[in-house]
């Protein structure tokens, strides 16, 4: 294709770009991370018990950071493109794969904890475990369907309404974890505001994706852009309207 344009002399003579970084490595990086970050929480707790509790709190907060990160990521790529929120997208499913890698840890911490003080699960009623049990069944499915394979047989609309309802029932996991905190301390109203705010970003985002669509859709060739879910130039799953 290159070859028809006017010769330029940077393509004539490419230089080799350096390899992106992303994907699995990503991964590896973030992982490495946040075990680092769960390991030293729990370490530097005055026992083990309130070690472990150090580390729920921690990888709830870690998993939180991931969590609006992928939630926000088509929405500031649409309203703010540039590098920075072009890599988020590009990475969104290596930040959704890492949030669940982070809950895992909290359920790890969850579960030293529960060994730790014996008292902790049966002083539970099963009420208090059901938006967290919810949360994780909503993790585990997007993480599952995040492989290529599966949400290539799943198909597009179906994919898409898994993931757009399944963020949406995690961001109410967290609101409620949140807000029923406040009272106990009036610093989590911050991540309430936070999970608030990335609310309104993508309600912001999808309107004005609507008002774009419906411009183009005033021009020949408009409904070639206006499909909701399509893989992207660099082969990934984006829904660009979630
Ligand atoms: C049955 C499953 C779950 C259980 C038993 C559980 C248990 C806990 C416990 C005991 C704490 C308080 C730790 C402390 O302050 O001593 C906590 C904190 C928290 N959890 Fe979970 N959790 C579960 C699932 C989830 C899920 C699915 C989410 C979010 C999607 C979540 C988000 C949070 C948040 C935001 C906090 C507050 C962290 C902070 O203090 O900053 N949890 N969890």
């Amino acid at each position: 294709m290159s070859t028809q344009h006017s010769p330029s002399p940077i393509r004539a003579n490419p230089i080799p770009s350096p390899r992106r970084f992303g994907g699995w490595r990503l991964f590896l990086v973030l992982a490495a991370l946040l075990m680092g970050t769960a390991g030293a929480a729990y370490l530097l707790g005055p026992d083990a018990v309130e070690g472990s509790r150090r580390a729920i709190r921690v990888t709830a907060r870690t998993s939180f950071v991931l969590f609006l990160a992928a939630f926000t990521a088509s929405s500031f790529a649409s309203l703010m493109p540039g590098p920075f929120t072009r890599a988020l997208l590009r990475e969104r499913r290596i930040v959704g794969l890492s949030f669940a890698f982070s809950h895992l840890l909290h359920a790890i911490a969850i579960y030293t904890f529960g060994q730790l003080s014996p008292e902790f699960w049966p002083g539970r009623s099963t009420l208090a475990n059901l938006p967290g049990t919810i949360g994780y069944a909503s993790i585990l499915l997007l993480a599952v369907t995040s492989h290529r394979g599966l949400a290539r047989r799943m198909g597009p609309a179906a994919w898409r309404r898994l993931h757009v309802t399944g963020m949406w029932v995690i961001a109410a996991v967290f609101t409620y974890s949140y807000f029923k905190r406040v009272p106990m301390n009036a610093w989590y109203a911050v991540p309430s505001a936070l999970l608030f705010t990335a609310v309104v970003v993508r309600l912001i985002a999808k309107r004005a994706q609507a008002l774009r669509h419906g411009t183009r859709s005033l021009m020949p060739g408009g409904w070639a852009s206006s499909r909701p879910w399509s893989a992207d130039a660099r082969g990934t799953m984006n829904d660009r309207r979630s």
